[in-house]
């Protein structure tokens, strides 16, 4: 393998064009090889924008393809257990976007294709690799605020993808709250054993046909003692709001902000700031940091920090949390024990 691991990227939507910038100027150890997208015209258009001579409109072309050493899987939701088998099954490392899949079924089907062809497969939960949550992680990890009792996270989007993307995502619970359900495991070193949703339609009456939500609450206690709850919203008039707070057995963090910039204007009708508009501004470094520790991964051999093990945990708190919401009642779950019922 050279210095630079040789990436492909599937899929060249909202976030795949995004991963295919950021590998071609932005990522180091690892450089774009090849772009795919079954769009007719998306993949050429990319690769001429990119500079990159590699384009396909079959995925096939590239997770065959020796000259490719990882794949990027950016497609939708629903295309993932299928991407990750082949790609497993061709040897190609992957850095799959979340959810892992959309369920559990296919989920235990590609942890077994990855753990018998020993590729490398790591999850796209960002948050981990956000500087802000990371120091959070770091403060927590080194007892800043004792023993964490709660967490309180919010996913607020500005508004709703369309109803084509809602319909292959698994809904608000497993395509958005996921995202919070994994950085709680993460910054309370515990495991989730009752998941209780709830969920309404407050704005988007399109979503009735999607069979989803726009506005989420998820209650979880962990195995640790500790508690939270989770809100997720496709309703912020005023930008994207991520934000959390860990509060501990003496002390409390708060990770996020509003502010697009370090700018305030001062006026004599008051002072203003750029609020953060979407999740590509908000979690640039983010996005690159995650790649960058993929490819040191690939390169060393090593378990990256966020693995499809994870991604299936996290899917199963989101599927609970969904037939909670569904059912009105809490689900538990036994942590490490696949416990989600009906499995
Ligand atoms: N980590 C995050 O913050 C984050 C943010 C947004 C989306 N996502 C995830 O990224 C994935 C893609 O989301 P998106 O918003 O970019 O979707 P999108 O609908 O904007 O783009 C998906 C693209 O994949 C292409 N595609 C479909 N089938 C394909 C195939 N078999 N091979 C190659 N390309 C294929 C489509 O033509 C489309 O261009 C989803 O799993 C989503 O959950 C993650």
């Amino acid at each position: 393998m050279t210095d630079q691991i040789r990436c492909a990227v599937l899929g060249l939507g909202r976030l795949g064009f995004f991963h295919a910038k950021h590998l071609v100027s932005e990522v180091r150890g690892a450089e774009l090889a090849a772009v795919c997208d079954p769009m007719k015209g998306k993949a050429e258009a990319c690769a001429k924008e990119l500079g990159i001579a590699k384009w396909t409109e079959n995925p096939n072309d590239l997770l065959e393809d020796e000259a490719i050493d990882a794949v990027i899987i950016v497609t939708p939701t629903s295309t993932h257990a299928e991407m990750i088998t082949k790609a497993a099954e061709n040897g190609k490392h992957i850095f799959v976007e979340k959810p892992l899949t959309l369920s559990l079924e296919e989920s235990k089907e590609v942890m077994k294709k990855i753990e018998e062809t020993g590729v490398i497969c790591q999850v796209g939960f960002m948050r981990r690799f956000d500087p802000a949550y990371a120091d959070a992680k770091r403060r927590i990890d080194a007892g800043e605020i004792g023993n964490p009792i709660y967490y309180k996270g919010f996913t607020r989007d500005q508004g709703a993808p369309p109803a084509e993307f809602i319909k292959h995502s698994g809904g608000l619970f497993i395509d958005c709250s996921i995202h919070d359900y994994d950085i709680a495991r993460y910054l309370m070193n515990a495991e989730v054993t009752s998941v209780s949703g709830h969920g309404r339609i407050l704005k988007h009456p399109f979503m009735e046909e999607c069979g989803d939500v726009d506005q989420a609450l998820t209650y979880l206690e962990f195995d640790s003692g500790a508690a939270g709850d989770v809100e997720a919203s496709r309703n912020s008039p005023y930008g994207h709001d991520i934000r959390a707070e860990i509060i501990g057995t003496t002390g409390s963090i708060l990770v996020g902000t509003l502010r697009k910039s370090h700018v305030t204007v001062l006026t004599q009708s008051g002072s203003s700031y750029e609020i953060i508009p979407d999740f590509q501004a908000r979690f640039k470094d983010a996005y690159r940091l995650e790649l960058e520790h993929f490819a040191e991964c690939v390169k060393k051999g090593e378990t990256p920090i966020v693995t499809d093990v994870d991604a299936a945990i996290n899917l199963e708190i989101g599927i609970a949390a969904t037939e909670s919401f569904k059912t009105g009642r809490a689900v538990k779950l036994t942590p490490g024990a696949s416990s989600y019922a009906g499995l």
